[in-house]
């Protein structure tokens, strides 16, 4: 069977179907997505698959979730990926296909250059979310998925060398320096919950406990504080804010006809 490196939204279905248990979060901009296509949004199509591959999503459903039982921080790993393949290919027109999302036919490291970077600060980060077409406040909740996941030492500890990032907690400095002394790949979870997806990725915000410049940021900037702030206090409103802005995400660099490709091998262009 050919088995294609499955439309990003298809995967994301049944993660979003299968972690219900404790990503309740997860489940819910899942499902979502999934009525956004099936009523045919921008052309991706939730029937892509009914000839050719009937059994397309039980297959998926099934293989991810027993991978995410084995390995609940695999959620973390595919929303990530999700934001990644979404997001770094510009320049590129974006398609109506009927038939679904497609891979890129071009994969270069140079290419991730066009991905946020840690060090960002709001003003920044708002320019280049900006230049997809996102506003302040959908950045604010797609920065929200740092709800899940860890981050390693190396993209945080220029914030500890002499002197220490300010905008940072006294008492969560010291907690960082901690984890990188385990080395530059030593983890260190976004939130007291990282298998969850919850709102306390805000409220650590408050309390000056984002973990990556770029995540405190959002609450030392006058610009994007207000919304931290309305996050941390109603998560249902931060829920919401983040299914749409992943479906607008999902819409990015769309490809169509020989632009795109179903790769054999997910890891190479064909
Ligand atoms: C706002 C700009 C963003 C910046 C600067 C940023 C940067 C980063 C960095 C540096 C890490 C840690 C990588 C490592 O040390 O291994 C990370 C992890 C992660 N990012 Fe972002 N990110 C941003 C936005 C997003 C968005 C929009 C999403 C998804 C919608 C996302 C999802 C994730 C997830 C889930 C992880 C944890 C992955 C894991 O634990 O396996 N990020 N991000």
């Amino acid at each position: 069977m050919h088995m294609p490196p499955v439309v990003v939204k298809k995967r994301g279905v049944s993660v979003g179907r299968m972690v219900k248990a404790n990503i309740v979060g997860v489940l819910l901009f899942m499902e979502i997505l999934v009525s956004g296509y099936r009523f045919g949004v921008d052309g991706l199509s939730m029937n892509y698959y009914v000839l050719s591959c009937p059994m397309l999503e039980p297959i998926v459903r099934n293989t991810v979730s027993s991978a995410l039982q084995a390995d609940p921080t695999l959620a973390g790993a595919l929303v990530r990926m999700h934001f990644h393949d979404c997001f770094i290919q510009s320049g590129g027109p974006v398609y109506d296909i009927p038939k679904g999302r497609k891979d890129g036919r071009r994969s270069k490291i140079e290419d991730t250059i066009n991905l946020p970077f840690p060090t960002f600060n709001a003003t920044e980060l708002i320019r280049a979310f900006g230049q997809r077409g996102f506003n302040t406040q959908e950045m604010v909740a797609l920065s929200g998925a740092h709800t899940l996941g860890v981050a390693r030492c190396a993209s945080f500890k220029s914030r500890l060398s002499d002197p220490a990032d300010p905008s940072i907690d006294s008492e969560f400095v010291k907690t960082l320096s901690r984890t990188c002394g385990g080395g530059d790949n030593a983890e260190q979870p976004f939130d007291a919950t990282r298998n969850d997806f919850d709102n306390l990725y805000f409220t650590a915000l408050q309390r000056k406990a984002g973990v990556l410049f770029s995540d405190q940021t959002l609450f030392t900037s006058p610009k994007t504080k207000p919304i931290v702030n309305a996050y941390a206090f109603n998560q249902a409103m931060f829920f919401l804010d983040f299914q749409q802005a992943m479906i607008k995400m999902g819409m990015l660099d769309v490809k169509e006809g020989s632009k795109g490709e179903v790769r054999d091998n997910c890891r190479k262009i064909n």
